[in-house]
């Protein structure tokens, strides 16, 4: 058995899992929107504060619902390894996790795995069911493309738990964007699905088929630029595309604001999306992996899948993403998962003591 109970406390979800290698026994996700949607994002004092009233609670959820989930018999139900997240995400918010992770790990003497939180969101898409589905591998050299509100990165992966990240944001990450966007545009947080809702109904309005880049919907609707055009560059630009679209809405009166919020949040998602397709399409002729895998909370985006499975159909490459909805966004199954992998070749914290979170850890 590898029973990992594993702990994400990188921003503003207080989540616990319990995962078995890569079967998701349990995966409690306590969301902070409602304490942060004023804000029109994330104030980390209140994230430290909810995540410590929280974290037990969800800790406790997260085994019971583990225990009735674990149905193997001759196996008695035991945690074998407690898994953390170390860093990157707010410091003030790791914290708490860590803290929680060390207590556990020291009162029933478990080895303790600390994982990088964008390794959980490559290995959210080898999540499985309790019964063990979808069972997929991945083939490597992969390209795994993490797109979420921290970051925007293209990683090569030789093998398990080898990384090169080949390109990243040099500014605003692309989740970020759609949440500062969705500022600008008054529509509170976060951004990325409210704007996925409101492209939708453009695509109503307009008629729009799935547009072909600088075609047909494009010239309907709003221009944004196209950054970084250099094919040779990897790199992503987001705050462009944001300064843009506020300069726009700047120019309009409410009432025109209202009249062309569905256009314009079709235009500056089609902007945000069209980067990421170019570019990942860039590092597939350059790299030719065998398997493209994506995870970060802007892939639950329909739309960008849509994209990302057509660019994978033409490349003839496998696409994964994760298989279940809560192991999209922030969750703690995706640690577990990651962790399994740390485990068998037993990369375990050596040192209690010393573990510390790691807000700007890189791949
Ligand atoms: O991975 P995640 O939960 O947290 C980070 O690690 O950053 O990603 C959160 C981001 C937010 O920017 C949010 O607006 C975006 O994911 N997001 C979406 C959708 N759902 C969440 N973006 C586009 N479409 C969505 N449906
Ligand atoms: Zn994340």
């Amino acid at each position: 058995m590898n029973l990992i109970l594993a702990i994400d406390t990188s921003c503003d979800e207080t989540s616990a899992a319990v995962t078995d290698g890569r079967r998701v026994l349990s995966n409690v996700i306590s969301s902070q929107i409602m304490i942060h949607k004023n804000y029109g994002g994330v104030y980390p004092a209140l994230a430290k504060r909810a995540h410590e009233a929280r974290i037990d609670f969800v800790v406790q959820k997260a085994i019971d619902i583990a225990k009735k989930n674990f149905q193997i018999s001759n196996f008695k139900f035991q945690i074998d390894a407690i898994a953390v997240t170390q860093g990157p995400g707010l410091a003030i918010a790791l914290e708490v996790g860590i803290k929680k992770a060390k207590q556990l790990s020291v009162d029933a003497s478990l080895p303790l795995v600390a994982i990088n939180h964008l390794e959980g969101h490559i290995y959210s898409c080898l999540g499985e069911n309790s019964k063990g589905l979808p069972h997929r591998e991945i083939i490597f050299p992969a390209l795994c493309l993490i797109v979420s509100g921290g970051h925007t990165e293209l990683v090569l992966m030789h093998e398990h738990q080898t990384y090169e990240v080949i390109g990243a944001t040099l500014d605003d990450a692309c989740g970020e964007a759609l949440d500062k966007a969705a500022k600008i545009l008054k529509l509170g947080y976060p951004g990325g699905p409210v704007i996925e809702k409101l492209a939708e109904q453009a695509f109503q309005n307009f008629k729009i088929q799935i547009p072909r880049f600088d075609r047909e919907a494009r010239r309907a609707n709003f221009k944004f630029s196209t950054p970084l055009k250099e094919k040779t560059n990897l790199s992503f630009s987001y705050s462009g595309l944001k300064t843009q679209l506020l300069y726009t809405v700047e120019k309009m009166t409410d009432q025109d604001l209202g009249k062309n919020l569905t256009s314009l949040a079709f235009s500056f998602q089609d902007a945000c999306f069209e980067q990421i397709i170019r570019k990942t399409s860039q590092a597939i002729k350059v790299y030719q992996p065998k398997t493209l895998v994506c995870g970060g909370g802007v892939i639950a985006n329909k739309y960008l899948r849509k994209l990302l499975r057509r660019l994978a159909k033409k490349n003839k490459t496998p696409v994964f993403f994760p298989p279940y909805k809560n192991l999209i966004t922030d969750n703690a199954a995706m640690i577990g998962i990651a962790a399994y992998y740390k485990m068998r070749r037993k990369e375990f914290v050596k040192d209690l003591g010393k573990l510390d979170r790691e807000p700007r850890m890189e791949l």
